[in-house]
């Protein structure tokens, strides 16, 4: 799909990858885009730099009427919905059990699979809606879904059960909704990233990222932001690639611990 003046919902658009690609796709692509993200103030200010062909909408993926009512304002404004990009999603550390060897409470576990997992079915779908109602671009192709996975899902370090568990349940999600979708001319791929310097990125101790980047292959650095909106930009545009997870980790595979 050609992505000049087409219409991208990013989720977590108001920071890291998803900011990265917003800007991309609008600077180097021509496109318009629309922001779904609960962080109100650095949504705002993100459409605001991103200037008049970029949206913010306060939006919780957990919530299937904030998604409704946020995919409405982009039609509203921007009339359509041809492509939505996953980003949306948290980080923490899940154990089976705590170090006293107690069964960790559900809470968090819950919570994450909220935002990582249900989220993304949540946002896939009712953009899927929209997509569908289309013109089919050569033809064939009426929309285009990104989800976001992560290197976690293939090997997930101690202290990630909840994290690692949600990402590759985005891995599965991909080929039961590209075949369902395919008729009605939307494909539906995801990325699964290596480490990129994010604001989620930075969250983990210090000690740990040096690790990380320590165990990073070729280039023997940490993933740059554009390089996860160049490969968005590639997957919306090569209309045969579908129910794909494309690893994008310079050939890094996490270690235990
Ligand atoms: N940064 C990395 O190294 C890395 C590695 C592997 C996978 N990923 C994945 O890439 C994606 C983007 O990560 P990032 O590093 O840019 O993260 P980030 O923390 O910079 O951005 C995530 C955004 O999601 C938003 N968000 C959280 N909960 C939400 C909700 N309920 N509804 C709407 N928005 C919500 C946050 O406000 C934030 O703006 C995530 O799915 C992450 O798991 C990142």
């Amino acid at each position: 799909m050609r992505i000049q003046e087409k219409v991208i919902v990013i989720t977590g658009g108001a920071s890291g990858l998803g900011l990265s690609t917003a800007r991309y796709m609008i600077e180097e692509k021509g496109a318009k885009v629309a922001i779904f993200d609960v962080n109100e103030e650095a949504g705002q200010r993100a459409a605001a730099e991103l200037g008049e062909r970029a949206m913010f909408v306060r939006t919780d993926v957990t919530s299937d009427e904030s998604v409704r009512q946020a995919v409405s304002s982009v039609t509203a404004r921007f009339d359509a919905v041809h492509a939505c990009i996953s980003c949306a999603a948290i980080l923490g550390p899940s154990k089976v059990l705590d170090k006293e060897g107690r069964a960790t409470p559900l809470a968090r576990f819950a919570q994450m699979a909220m935002v990582n997992l249900v989220g993304v079915f949540n946002v896939m779908s009712q953009c899927a809606e929209q997509m569908a109602k289309n013109e089919p671009e050569a033809g064939e192709e009426r929309g285009v879904v990104i989800n976001v996975s992560s290197g976690a899902a293939y090997e997930g370090q101690v202290g990630q059960c909840a994290y690692a568990s949600t990402k590759a349940g985005v891995i599965g999600l991909n080929m039961p909704a590209a075949r369902e979708l395919g008729v009605r001319g939307i494909r539906v791929n995801a990325i699964a990233p290596g480490l990129f310097l994010t604001p989620m990125a930075s969250q983990l101790d210090s000690k740990v990222l040096e690790t990380l980047k320590a165990q990073t292959e070729a280039p023997n650095r940490l993933g740059d932001p554009r390089e996860f909106a160049h490969c968005c930009a590639f997957i919306i545009e090569n209309a045969y690639l579908n129910g794909e997870t494309i690893r994008l980790d310079a050939a890094s595979r996490l270690r235990g611990r």
